[in-house]
């Protein structure tokens, strides 16, 4: 049976509300296992995304302790220094049930009045209430939509789609696909995990309705991760094709890097079978050391492996993705409301009159109804357009609105915003916003 849509949480119309302004893009540095520590966490929060890293990544919970104090502490003075607070710290745990670290785990994290936690491998029920108690949202990643709607009931703020091609065990579902699937029942949070290396593809993930997007494998080949320089320089040379899915390692689907199981003196292409699945002995960084190298140095990766080109400080990864569509288009934070471009029959028309002296005009008049054809959208569409136009604007972050149905109006508008809750300063800006979007958009005739 299909899911039916549910409600928002109660307590805003959007979770992320609280930290959005600390953020330059929409983005999660992943967390990943010996890649994410201090260095890399600390440096993508400073620079306004959102940086996780899984607790296990650390030998102890007196480890976790030290590194969050650590990360912390240099949070603050940069903030200081800048004079802007720091994106969100965000540990991941592993809430599978052979990890035994993680109800010592938890209480580092809750000590640490961490804003935001990321819940791997299995129901985030165990750890939902103690976290929102001390005011954490939970984003639980999922990899299908039985899961998502598991997670939602659990108490899941936000949900993290893993999708086909991510680093690590990944998910299957096609991303397009999974995450109109869950938007279909879901108002929250949605993170896309799998594929984004750069802002088209995170501006694509937007679009597509998510409010954040993970990238994993494109930190592993930064200055300030943990992997072996050896494991960034292959990525650098590989591409998706380098990407081998294969249970073989973890007995989870994984993507793993081809050249480094090669490189181990294994064939790729016949690997033997992996038996029972043991989560706990792969997330024990000591138990992984005592591993004989050949094993050690066999890495994963996902597909956005052929956008890695270089190995970058972190810094410089997040202000290149936050200029790159620049070149060709818009860039991640401009609005999604520019009109439809001329269509190649409208534009030849318009060249024809251009050669013709006097007729410019013509050239003006067809851009003119080019400009303001509409563009057919469903009533959620429009709601996602709106939600994501408003949330641009810091008065209008926590404008609550519902998209309603109107009578068709002389300037051809067929859909307006009711207001549940907006600031008083923020009227006007918002007013103009959705203005922008009616004169963008009209209801769809199936809608
Ligand atoms: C080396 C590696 C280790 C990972 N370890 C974890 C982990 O400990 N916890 C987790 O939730 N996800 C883990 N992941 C998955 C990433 O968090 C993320 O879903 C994935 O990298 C996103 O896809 P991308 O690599 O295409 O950006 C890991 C991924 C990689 C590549």
């Amino acid at each position: 049976m299909k899911p039916v849509l549910k409600s928002m949480t109660p307590r805003t119309i959007d979770p992320l509300v609280r930290f959005r302004d600390r953020l330059s893009l929409p983005l999660i540095a992943a967390p990943m296992f010996l890649v994410s520590g201090v260095e890399l966490v600390a440096a993508a929060c400073r620079h306004g995304v959102i940086g996780a890293f899984p607790t296990v990544n650390c030998r102890s919970c007196d480890e976790l302790d030290v590194w969050l104090t650590e990360i912390e502490g240099r949070l603050h003075t940069s903030s200081d220094a800048l004079g802007k607070p720091a994106a969100p710290v965000c540990p991941n745990l592993i809430v599978h049930r052979s990890n035994a670290r993680l109800s010592e785990d938890l209480q580092v994290v809750l000590r640490h009045g961490c804003e935001i936690v990321i819940t791997s491998v299995g129901s985030p029920q165990p750890v939902v209430r103690p976290l929102h108690d001390s005011g954490a949202l939970v984003f639980a990643d999922v990899a299908s939509v039985r899961h998502a709607e598991r997670a939602i009931e659990a108490g899941s703020d936000g949900l993290v789609l893993l999708t086909a091609g991510a680093g690590g065990q990944t998910g299957w579902l096609n991303p397009f696909a999974f995450v109109r699937a869950v938007r279909a029942f879901f108002e929250g949070p949605i993170v896309l995990a799998g594929g984004v290396s750069d802002g088209r593809a995170l501006r694509a993930a937007e679009v597509l309705g998510c409010d954040l997007a993970y990238m994993g494998t494109k930190f592993i080949a930064t200055r300030e991760s943990m992997a072996d320089p050896r494991y960034k320089a292959m990525l650098v040379e590989s591409s998706a094709d380098d990407i081998l899915l294969t249970s073989a390692f973890t007995g989870l689907q994984t993507n793993m890097l081809r050249p480094s199981i090669a490189a181990a003196g294994l064939d790729p292409d016949n690997l033997p079978p992996r038996g029972a699945i043991d989560i706990g002995k792969d997330i024990d960084v000591a138990a992984r050391e005592q591993r004989p190298n050949r094993w050690r140095d066999i890495w994963s990766a996902g597909h956005s492996a052929s956008g890695v080109t270089d190995v970058p400080m972190v810094a410089d990864l997040i202000a290149r993705t936050i200029g790159e569509p620049g070149k060709h288009g818009r860039p991640v934070n401009a609005p999604l409301t520019t009109p439809p471009r001329q269509s190649a029959l409208e534009a030849r028309a318009r060249r024809r009159c251009g050669k013709v002296a006097g007729l410019d005009r013509w050239g003006w008049l067809m851009d003119f109804t080019t400009r303001f054809k509409k563009t057919p959208a469903t009533l959620d569409e429009i709601r996602i357009r709106v939600t994501h136009a408003l949330r641009r604007h810091p008065l209008c972050r926590d404008v609550q609105f519902d998209v309603v149905s109107t009578p068709r109006t002389a300037r051809g508008r067929n859909w307006t915003v009711s207001l549940r809750s907006i600031e008083s300063r923020g009227l006007w800006e918002a007013s103009d916003i959705v203005g922008d979007i009616q004169d963008a958009y009209e209801l769809s005739a199936v809608a």
